[in-house]
């Protein structure tokens, strides 16, 4: 490992044995020394983002390993959504300036032209045990049609709650996968999870299942000694869940999409559809316009206590699910109307997880009125799409950095550290003249020039 000194030359930076055992000032005094010059600010930095409250403190210290301090991201709140005739505020946990602005804006459009309609497809949820099986294929299909039930009997224990809820595991299928890989197999199992993301409860199943296939395998008489020997590779759930899939929607007339900045609605809608077909074929533009999508779902994914990694990963993998990397979203102008719709595909939770355990997670969920899982789909779904409109209405029309550098203004100023004064002639000034780094970096170095 090296690392620049002040003085820019390469050192070599020491190892160290049980870091984890040290305690955070511990932490913090080694790597200040190894890594920061002076060390003591680096000290200042990371203390002065610790919480002053000692019990949420020692909540976010355990919520990993080697916690040595808080990152921040804002928790903001975009309000005025209309979701299948009822009005909610989005919370959204999010780093970029235009965002929530961009959200809060679509969702007003849409507020007086009959919100928006979520509906949640299915929800099922996917996990796989792969292992190895070096055989008679009929004869591993007959174990497994004879051992079926041993694989639900096995698992009552663990799936008992789950089932009093109306969830549990749904089937379990053999999958021989040797045309991709010499003796490999799967049991492919499908759930439901009710109000949990089910990650844990999918992953006890199919450990347990595994045991059993495993137990199973080595007395099945009819099985050689060889074949008695099933290899478990892994065993763990899918992020892939292709049949666990919401869908929202927006349309209208098309001559009620005018507003002061769509003057012209049936050029509007015509191109809107243009730059969504474009994201349809184009899966250069597919990915950004996606991106777009994905900074509305992330936000809430992130803000109610969920695992936005899983979101992301399988929300992309659907949308290559046809061999090419595609649009989310669709557009049509049909009879006049103009309808806007993605289709997700999103594993979350409202029990468990993270979701009881950080206050404003907990926060975000109440301030949704306490979803269950399915409406919560809805409402990240809904983020989405009002996302992806405000992204496209902006590239459309006025172009995206107009209102993305209005609301980046901010950030150059903290930058800058620029005074109240300041503030005040800059964001008069740039309310007429187009905001960019250098023209804002330019204007402070003249209002700071001494006369
Ligand atoms: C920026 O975070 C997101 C956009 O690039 C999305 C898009 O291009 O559709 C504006």
């Amino acid at each position: 490992m090296f690392a620049k000194t002040s003085h820019n030359q390469l050192k070599m930076n020491e190892t160290i044995a049980g870091f984890s055992k040290l305690s955070k000032e511990e932490k913090i005094n080694w790597l200040a020394k190894e890594y920061f010059t002076p060390p003591q600010k680096a000290v200042e930095l990371l203390k002065n983002y610790w919480n002053s409250n000692e019990k949420i403190q020692k909540l976010h210290d355990e919520f990993i390993e080697n916690t040595i301090s808080n990152f921040y991201i804002p928790l903001g709140v975009a309000p005025n959504f209309l979701i299948n005739g009822k009005f909610s505020s989005i919370p959204m946990a999010i780093e970029e300036s235009s965002v929530v602005a961009a959200a809060s804006k679509a969702a007003k459009f849409w507020s007086t032209r009959g919100g928006f309609k979520a509906t949640v497809i299915n929800t099922e949820k996917i996990g796989q045990v792969h292992f190895i099986f070096k055989g008679d294929e009929s004869k591993l299909e007959l174990f497994f049609a004879q051992t079926k039930a041993k694989f639900f009997a096995e698992t009552e224990s663990i799936t008992k709650n789950m089932r009093k809820r109306g969830g549990g595991i749904l089937d379990i299928i053999l999958k021989d996968k040797t045309n991709l890989l010499p003796n490999y197999f799967q049991l492919h199992t499908t759930f439901e999870t009710k109000d949990s993301m089910g990650a844990n409860f999918i992953n006890s199943c199919l450990e347990q299942f595994a045991k059993t296939l495993k137990q199973e395998a080595l007395v099945y008489e009819l099985f050689s000694e060889t074949e008695r020997d099933v290899e478990v590779v892994m065993s763990i759930l899918s992020n892939y869940v292709p049949n666990c899939i919401v869908r929202a929607e927006v349309s209208c007339l098309v001559e009620d999409l005018v507003e002061k900045h769509i003057p012209n609605p049936k050029a509007f809608a015509e191109r809107f559809l243009q730059a969504v077909q474009i994201a349809e074929v184009e899966p250069f533009r597919a990915v950004t316009h996606n991106k777009g999508i994905m900074n509305g779902i992330d936000a809430v994914v992130l803000a109610t206590g969920n695992d936005f990694r899983a979101v992301e990963a399988g929300i992309h993998a659907y949308a290559s699910r046809d061999g090419s990397y595609t649009s989310l979203s669709h557009a049509k102008i049909e009879n006049e109307i103009f309808t806007f719709w993605l289709e997700v595909p999103l594993a979350l939770g409202t029990v468990g997880g993270l979701t009881a355990l950080h206050p404003l997670a907990k926060l975000s969920l109440e301030m949704l009125e306490n979803p269950s899982a399915k409406e919560l789909m809805q409402f990240v779904a809904v983020a989405g799409l009002a996302q992806n409109f405000a992204a496209l209405r902006s590239l459309t029309t006025t172009g995206i950095q107009d209102g993305h550098m209005k609301m980046h203004l901010n950030n150059i100023l903290n930058q800058f550290e620029a005074n109240d004064d300041e503030r005040l002639l800059i964001r008069k000034y740039f309310k007429h003249h187009v905001v960019s780094h250098s023209a804002v970096v330019e204007y402070i170095e003249i209002l700071r020039r001494p006369i």
